[in-house]
């Protein structure tokens, strides 16, 4: 069966795509900060001999090159980076207050994470003949939309990462490894609750970024999709 390698999925949309791809047979290598204290990963991984639960901080570089070295000559067919930070202090993100030490620590793990994490792993993928690599960005990372809420940290990391998704995109072209950056809408997990409006199942948020991934070939790499498959603007 094929692997699917996930970061932050010790709860919200990480949990539920070792779920959703558990169900299907998939060897999933899941990977969280604290697998001590990831209770319901752990309640997966008992149930489901394919789950493995590896301990990565995606803003630990020594960590990601440590579970790299470990996973050395394996096989990822689908790579997803899911693992990211938002923040509730709102006065803290916008002009006239900006925390820029919280900003610095945003784009650590929301821009640098995925990055690191697709650099360390990218040999794993490029094992596959349909190798694939994903990043859970959003819509609010998009330059061409106005934000309700112009929380300038996390809409930057946001917008970093999918130009830096982009560059992979076209650098990977080569090795045949398909990018795509993903929105899973307002859904209804801890960091999506945190904030007025969360409208999306975390299923329905998974199942919708699952098909995108299934969907993506090389002719599509380098897009940006909604979980409901709308193109979202650069
Ligand atoms: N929910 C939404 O409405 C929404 C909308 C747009 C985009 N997104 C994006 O979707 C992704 C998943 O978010 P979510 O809604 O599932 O949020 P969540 O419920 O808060 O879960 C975040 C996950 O990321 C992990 N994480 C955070 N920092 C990490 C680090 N340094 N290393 C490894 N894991 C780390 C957390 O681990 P711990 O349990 O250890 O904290 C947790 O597993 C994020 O990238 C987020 O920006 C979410």
């Amino acid at each position: 069966m094929p692997t699917v390698f996930i970061t932050g999925a010790s709860r919200g949309l990480g949990l539920e795509f070792a779920k959703h791809y558990a169900a299907d047979g998939w060897q999933v290598v899941a990977t969280c900060r604290n697998p001590g204290q990831a209770s319901d990963l752990q309640v997966l991984a008992a149930q489901n001999p394919s789950v493995s639960v590896e301990n990565m901080d995606v803003s630990d570089h020594e960590a990601v090159d440590r579970l790299a070295a470990k996973m050395a000559g394996q096989t990822i067919d689908v790579l997803i980076n899911n693992a990211g930070i938002a923040s509730n202090d709102f006065s803290a993100q916008m002009l006239g207050g900006f925390d820029f030490d919280a900003w610095a620590n945003l784009l650590r793990t929301n821009t640098f994470g995925p990055m690191k994490v697709s650099e360390a792993f990218m040999e794993n993928v490029a094992k596959s003949s349909d190798g694939k690599i994903s990043a859970v960005s959003s819509t609010v990372g998009s330059l061409s939309q106005m934000n309700d809420y112009p929380v300038y940290p996390y809409a930057t990391s946001k917008a970093a990462l999918n130009k830096a998704m982009r560059l992979m995109a076209q650098q990977l072209r080569d090795r045949n490894i398909a990018v795509i950056c993903l929105c899973p809408g307002h859904a209804k997990t801890d960091m999506g609750l945190s904030a007025d409006g969360a409208s999306v199942e975390v299923d329905d948020a998974v199942s919708g970024m699952r098909k995108q991934i299934d969907d993506l070939s090389m002719d599509t790499s380098g897009s940006f999709k909604r979980y409901n498959g709308e193109t979202i603007a650069w």
